[in-house]
């Protein structure tokens, strides 16, 4: 059974005060109603604020995990403006992201060095959320699954079947992300299916039924119950709505509350 997972992305909002305070409301809810039994949950604050959130949830003894949206892959050195895993570590961070979308159309990365943070990532011992998805032409016509299985080959090329147990996926449709647009839950499980069966052909079947695939993209409290109803749905990576602790925290009880058995 896949214990559902729950990532918060603040992207490049809030100061340091309200990380801090949102950091705090999300550990406190959290535990007061302990969803961290049925669902695993994880933020992922800018850089600078690591060390804020990191104390945050060390004071509260919070299960919530620590994660950072983006790092270099190469262990140190010159790389002007650049975060290493080692550094990320010291820093208390448990897991981190991957090819999001924003990286990729946004800052320009790809496929290459998506895979080398992504091995990187997963030899260092993170947990790593590797992000795809389609864009809305792609979409369009028709290359969802194809773009999907594109970017799970590229990014997973060369990782060993030991450390897909640290593996999330998250399916996050470009056109979806921001716009306030989600995949209808439908959509979002026949692409996730076959995201699973290509893991199956990467991995191995049994690798492919432990690993989670998120969804995200648009993904708010008051649609994300029958989203997370679908099987192949095991959470969900959220932008927007994670800036609200009682909007991420509903959210996050959803998850908890999805119809198990898969
Ligand atoms: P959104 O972002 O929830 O604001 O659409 C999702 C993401 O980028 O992970």
């Amino acid at each position: 059974m896949r214990k559902p997972f729950v990532g918060g992305n603040w992207k490049m909002n809030l100061d340091g005060a309200a990380a801090r305070t949102l950091a705090d409301d999300v550990a406190r809810a959290v535990a007061a109603d302990k969803l961290d039994r049925a669902c695993d949950v994880a933020i992922f604050p800018p850089f600078v604020y690591l060390p804020h959130v990191f104390n945050v949830l060390r004071d509260r003894s919070s299960s919530v995990m620590l994660g950072a949206q983006d790092f270099w892959p190469e262990p140190n050195g010159a790389f002007t403006g650049e975060v290493s895993l080692a550094q990320l570590k010291d820093c208390g961070v448990q897991v981190v992201l991957a090819g999001h979308s924003e990286r990729r159309h946004v800052i320009g990365e790809g496929d290459e060095l998506i895979n080398r943070k992504t091995r990187a990532a997963l030899a260092a011992g993170f947990a790593v959320i590797l992000c795809i998805g389609e864009k809305l032409d792609e979409r369009a016509a028709g290359k969802t699954d194809e773009v999907n299985q594109r970017q799970l080959r590229a990014g997973l090329a060369g990782v060993p079947i030991e450390h897909a147990a640290r593996l999330t996926i998250a399916y996050e449709p470009v056109w979806a992300i921001g716009t306030g647009k989600n995949a209808t839950p439908a959509d979002a499980q026949a692409a996730q299916a076959k995201v699973r069966s290509e893991l199956g052909s990467i991995f191995s079947p049994e690798a492919a039924s432990r690993i989670r695939i998120q969804y995200g993209g648009s993904m708010k409290a008051g649609n994300a119950a029958e989203t997370l109803a679908q099987n192949d749905v095991d959470g969900g990576l959220i932008g927007g709505a994670s800036l609200k602790a009682d909007e991420f925290v509903a959210i996050v009880s959803a998850a908890a509350a999805a119809p198990r058995g898969r």
